[in-house]
C-alpha cells in the first residue's frame, strides 16, 4: 500500500479529542435532562412556578460564574488540571441534585454543577484547540457541537427509560458517570504545549509536541509557540472594550445573546411541560416526543452545518436557519392559540390533537432551522471575529454573557407563559428572530474563506468590511 503524505492523527490527539467529547457530553447532558426530571420533582417537593424556573434555570447562572473563572484557574492551575477540578465540582453537584432532601439543597446542586458545566465550556475547547495540529483544529470544534447535541440526546433518552418509575434523582446522579471517566481519561494525559510555555516548562512542552505532532520539528514548534505568546500579553481589559474592537465586540456580543433570545433553551428545558400542553398525556408519550423530535432531530442537522459551515458560508445559513426559526416559531404560536380555545371550550380529547401536531412540527422545523445555523455557527463566529490578543478575553466576554442570556430566557419562560400564554411567549422568540435576521444582514461581514489575520485586518478598513457585509446573504 502507498503511504499517505499526510501526517496520522496521533493517538494522544485522540485521547485529547476523547477529552473534549466527554466535555461536550456533559454540557449537553445537563442542558437536556432538567426536561424530564421536571415531573418528578413537582410530583414530590410541590413547588410553585418560580421555584420550577429556579430548579430549571441556576444551572446556567453557575455557569456564566464558571466561564467567566475559568480563563483565571486555566492560566494558574492548567487545563489539564482545571479540568480535574471542574469534574470534581460537577461530581458534588451532580450527588447533591440526587441527595436533595428539599428544593434548597437540589438549587444548590444546580448552582454547583453548572459552575463545573461553565468551567469546563471553557477548558475544555481550550485544552482540545491548543493540543490539536492546526489540520485538526477545525475538526475539533465540530467534534465538541456534536458532542454537545448527542449529550441532550442522551440525557433526553435517560429521561425516557426512567420517567414512569418518577426516577428523577438517578436522572440527576447520572451525570456524575460522564465525570468520573473524564478524570480516568485526561489524568495520564499532559497539560497543552501552550501552558508549559506560558509557564516557563519548555522542556515539558516539547514533550508534549513530539506526542501530539510526532512530524514536526518540537523544538521549532515551540518557538513558534512562544512567539505567538509574546504578542498576545498585552491585551488587558481595557482593550477588549476599547473603541478599536467595538466592531467584532458588538457582533460577538449581540450573536451570543441573540442565540438564546430566539428561544431555543426555552424548548431543550422545557420541551416535556410544552409536549404536555399540547396534549401529549402521558409522561412517556412526551418523553419520546421530546426524544425524537428535540433530541434527535438536533443531532442530525448539527450534522448538516458541521458538513456545509465552509461551503456556504457563515452568512446565508444563519439568514436562511433564523428565517425557518421565525416561520416555525409563527407555526407553534399558531398552533397553541388554537389549543388554548380547544381547551376553554372543553372539548379536550385525550392524546395530541390536530393542532398538537401541529405545534410538534412546528417545534421540530424550529429546531432543525437552529441546529444548521445560530446552534453551531454563533460559537464558529465569536471563535474567529476577535483578533489574538484580545480573542480570549472577547471569547469569554461573549460566552458570559451568552449564559447570561440563557438565564434570563429559562428564568421567566413559565411566568411569561402564565402572564400571557403559551403562544404568547413563541411570538416572543419570534420577534428576536426578526432582530436577529436584521442584525446578521447589517453588521455581520462573511468570515468564510478569510484567515483570522484578514478578518482583523478588516475592521480597521471601512471599505474592506462593507464588502464582507454585503457579500452575498
Ligand atoms: C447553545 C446552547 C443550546 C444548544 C442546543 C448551543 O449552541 O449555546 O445554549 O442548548 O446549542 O443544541
Amino acid at each position: 500500500m502507498r503511504e499517505t503524505t499526510q501526517p496520522r492523527t496521533s493517538r494522544y490527539v485522540l485521547a485529547v479529542g476523547l477529552v473534549l467529547l466527554l466535555c461536550g457530553l456533559l454540557f449537553g447532558y445537563d442542558q437536556g435532562v432538567i426536561s424530564g426530571a421536571l415531573s418528578g420533582i413537582e410530583e414530590d417537593f410541590d413547588p410553585s412556578t418560580l421555584v420550577i424556573e429556579i430548579i430549571t434555570s441556576w444551572v446556567t447562572l453557575g455557569a456564566m460564574v464558571g466561564a467567566l473563572v475559568a480563563g483565571v484557574l486555566a492560566d494558574r492551575l492548567g487545563r489539564r488540571f482545571t479540568l480535574v477540578l471542574a469534574s470534581g465540582i460537577f461530581v458534588a453537584g451532580a450527588l447533591l441534585e440526587a441527595l436533595a432532601p428539599g428544593t434548597v439543597v437540589l438549587v444548590v446542586g444546580r448552582l454547583v454543577l453548572g459552575a463545573g458545566v461553565g468551567i469546563a465550556s471553557v477548558a475544555g475547547p481550550l485544552y482540545g484547540a491548543e493540543n490539536a495540529a492546526a489540520r485538526d483544529r477545525g475538526r475539533m470544534v465540530s467534534l465538541y457541537q456534536m458532542a454537545v447535541t448527542i449529550g441532550i440526546f442522551l440525557a433526553y433518552f435517560a429521561d425516557y427509560l426512567l420517567i414512569e418509575s418518577n426516577g428523577w434523582r438517578l436522572m440527576l446522579g447520572i451525570s456524575a458517570v460522564p465525570a468520573v471517566v473524564l478524570v480516568l481519561v485526561i489524568w495520564p494525559l499532559r497539560d497543552s504545549a501552550t501552558w508549559y510555555a506560558k509557564v516557563g516548562r519548555r522542556t515539558d512542552a516539547e514533550a508534549v509536541v513530539r506526542l501530539a505532532e510526532p512530524d514536526v520539528d518540537a523544538a521549532a514548534r515551540v518557538d513558534e509557540i512562544e512567539r505567538g505568546l509574546a504578542s498576545e500579553q498585552a491585551a488587558s481589559w481595557g482593550e477588549v472594550f476599547s473603541p478599536t474592537w467595538r466592531k467584532p465586540l458588538v457582533v460577538a456580543a449581540g450573536l451570543a445573546v441573540l442565540q438564546q433570545l430566539t428561544g431555543i433553551n426555552a424548548i431543550i428545558y422545557y420541551a416535556n411541560t410544552i409536549f404536555a400542553a399540547a396534549g401529549f398525556d402521558s409522561p412517556t408519550q412526551q418523553s419520546l416526543a421530546t426524544l425524537w423530535a428535540v433530541g434527535g432531530v438536533n443531532v442530525l442537522a448539527t450534522l448538516i452545518a458541521v458538513v456545509y459551515v465552509d461551503r456556504f458560508g457563515r452568512k446565508p445559513l444563519l439568514m436562511i436557519g433564523s428565517t425557518g426559526m421565525l416561520l416555525s416559531l409563527l407555526l407553534v404560536a399558531g398552533a397553541f392559540a388554537r389549543l388554548d380555545e380547544v381547551t376553554a371550550s372543553d372539548s379536550a380529547a385525550h392524546g395530541p390533537s390536530n393542532a398538537g401536531l401541529l405545534a410538534l412540527v412546528g417545534m421540530v422545523t424550529f429546531i432543525a432551522s437552529f441546529a444548521f445555523s445560530l446552534g453551531p455557527i454563533v460559537w464558529t463566529v465569536i471563535n474567529e471575529v476577535f483578533p489574538s490578543h484580545v480573542r480570549g478575553k472577547g471569547v469569554a466576554a461573549a460566552t458570559a454573557l451568552n449564559w447570561f442570556a440563557a438565564w434570563v430566557v429559562t428564568q421567566t419562560f413559565l411566568s411569561v407563559v402564565d402572564l400571557t400564554s403559551t403562544s404568547g411567549a413563541f411570538l416572543i422568540f419570534a420577534f428576536f428572530c426578526v432582530v436577529t435576521l436584521f442584525f446578521v444582514h447589517r453588521y455581520l461581514p462573511e468570515t468564510k474563506g478569510r484567515t483570522l489575520e484578514e478578518v482583523q485586518e478588516m475592521w480597521t478598513d471601512p471599505d474592506a468590511l462593507q464588502q464582507a457585509i454585503s457579500s452575498r446573504d
